[in-house]
């Protein structure tokens, strides 16, 4: 794998190296440690991406990096390197060269305020990450209209593989996205990379290349995560973005094991808004609130109330699924005060961009949440009442309580509560 690029590297005392693609962090980082070591001056290396003509070279995969390939660079400035990777800048590998090697002899400190290599960075670095939360609010509302399964950007930065773990937490089903430098293509289960239409107005089957497949082996781009303070959350305003960046959200640990952020769905200006406990099985596999069982039974509901699901708002109070492993099965675990309190502002953002004239509490979890103090649903529920942020709240039960009933006859005659409680806040907003 590694035998072009280290040829060059070995025998031509590295003056050049060939990237295997526009964002191959990898093989950079490879002849970067060599070069280090070897004391070779920036502007002695050539760096460039292969094109057509070169002879196929894949990115260097080293895995066993002895103590002494290892360069001690601080965490901060690889990290703006991965982003400055992304960049259009055609001198981009040769900076990012150029910034390591300063650093490393000695000849440069992250602190100076004149450097020139520096301002260039910090240039980039700003462009790339103001580049990735456009796309980002772009492939957001694409996904919220689902016109289509394929979405055409016209990139500035080489930005698309760097948000392919973006694309994936926000949405489950299959789609594409185009640009003049690269295709990205996920069917469900599987990503895909392929040429731009720059090179290739039709692709064939055989150009797509999975993920684990050479050049796009996992780890072999960069990937953005961007996870946001309250201050950008309480400053979004349209649904798209905050959804965007709540795929991000890193607040407390229950991001760790599920597979993304579930985020509300539904428009703006909503009259209706029903929040739930936290996503489940199905939703943390979908990325759908409610698709599941209990969401299945609350549609069901919600049709006898009257209620066209799509018209309304629908969320959880907290957006990642919490679960204990049971022999590969994942067993739904209620958030502790701790999550819920975490993800409120997610929550609150969410209200404020509704603006629903009911907030429907499906549950203790919600009702928490919302009014800030414990709530017995059977005392509370079933009476609009007024609340901030809504014209009106109303509680009622969640609807996998239905499912835990035991007898049929409790289930029905709870359900039909169910159905009369959305029936009272539908009335409610139609009378507004
Ligand atoms: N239960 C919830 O509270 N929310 C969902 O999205 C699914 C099940
Ligand atoms: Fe962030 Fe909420 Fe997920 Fe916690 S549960 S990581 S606060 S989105």
């Amino acid at each position: 794998m590694e035998r072009d690029q280290v040829r060059n590297l070995e025998l031509l005392d590295m003056k050049e190296v060939v990237l295997a693609h526009e964002v191959d962090f990898h093989t950079w980082r490879y002849a970067t440690r060599l070069s280090l070591r070897a004391k070779i001056p920036p502007e002695a290396i050539r760096w460039r991406v292969q094109n057509t003509n070169d002879k196929f070279v894949e990115p260097v995969f080293h895995q066993n990096i002895s103590d002494e390939e290892k360069i001690n660079i601080s965490r901060n400035l690889m990290y703006d390197i991965m982003t400055l990777i992304q960049s259009y800048d055609p001198e981009r590998f040769s900076l990012a060269y150029r910034l390591v090697y300063r650093v490393f002899y000695k000849e440069l400190t992250l602190q100076e305020t004149n450097d020139h290599d520096l301002s260039l960075l910090k240039d980039r670095v700003h462009d790339v990450l103001k580049e990735t939360h456009h796309f980002r609010k772009i492939f957001s509302e694409f996904v919220a209209l689902r016109e289509c399964q394929k979405l055409f950007y016209e990139n500035k930065n080489y930005i698309v593989e760097a948000n392919a773990d973006f694309c994936k937490a926000r949405c489950a089903q299959l789609w594409e996205v185009q640009t003049q430098y690269r295709r990205m293509l996920w069917n469900g289960s599987r990503l895909f990379f392929g040429p731009g239409t720059a090179q290739s107005p039709h692709v064939t089957k055989a150009q797509w290349r999975s993920k684990d497949e050479g050049v796009w082996h996992e780890g072999f781009y960069p990937s953005q995560v961007l996870p946001p303070s309250r201050e950008r959350v309480k400053e979004i305003d349209n649904l798209p973005e905050l959804a965007a960046t709540a795929m991000d959200c890193r607040s407390c640990e229950l991001c760790v094991p599920a597979c993304r952020t579930v985020f509300g769905v539904g428009k703006a200006l909503s009259p209706m808004m029903l929040v739930g406990e936290q996503p489940g099985d199905q939703e943390d596999k979908a990325g759908v609130p409610f698709v599941g069982p209990a969401g299945q039974l609350l549609d069901q509901a919600l049709e006898e109330a009257g209620i066209i699901r799509k018209e309304s708002y629908i969320t959880n109070a907290v957006k990642h699924f919490r679960f204990i492993d049971k022999n590969g099965r994942r067993l739904h675990q209620k958030p502790d005060e701790k999550h819920v309190m975490a993800c409120y502002p997610w929550l609150e953002a969410e209200r404020r961009l509704v603006k629903p004239k009911v907030i429907v509490m499906l549950g203790a979890t919600a009702a928490h949440s919302l009014l800030k103090r414990s709530v017995t649903i059977a005392r509370e529920r079933s009476r609009l009442f007024s609340i901030e942020g809504a014209e009106k709240g109303l509680v009622t039960i969640h609807p996998s309580y239905l499912l835990r009933l035991p007898d049929e006859r409790a289930q029905q005659q709870e359900y039909d509560r169910f159905v009369s409680d959305l029936t009272l806040a539908r009335r409610f907003v139609e009378s507004c």
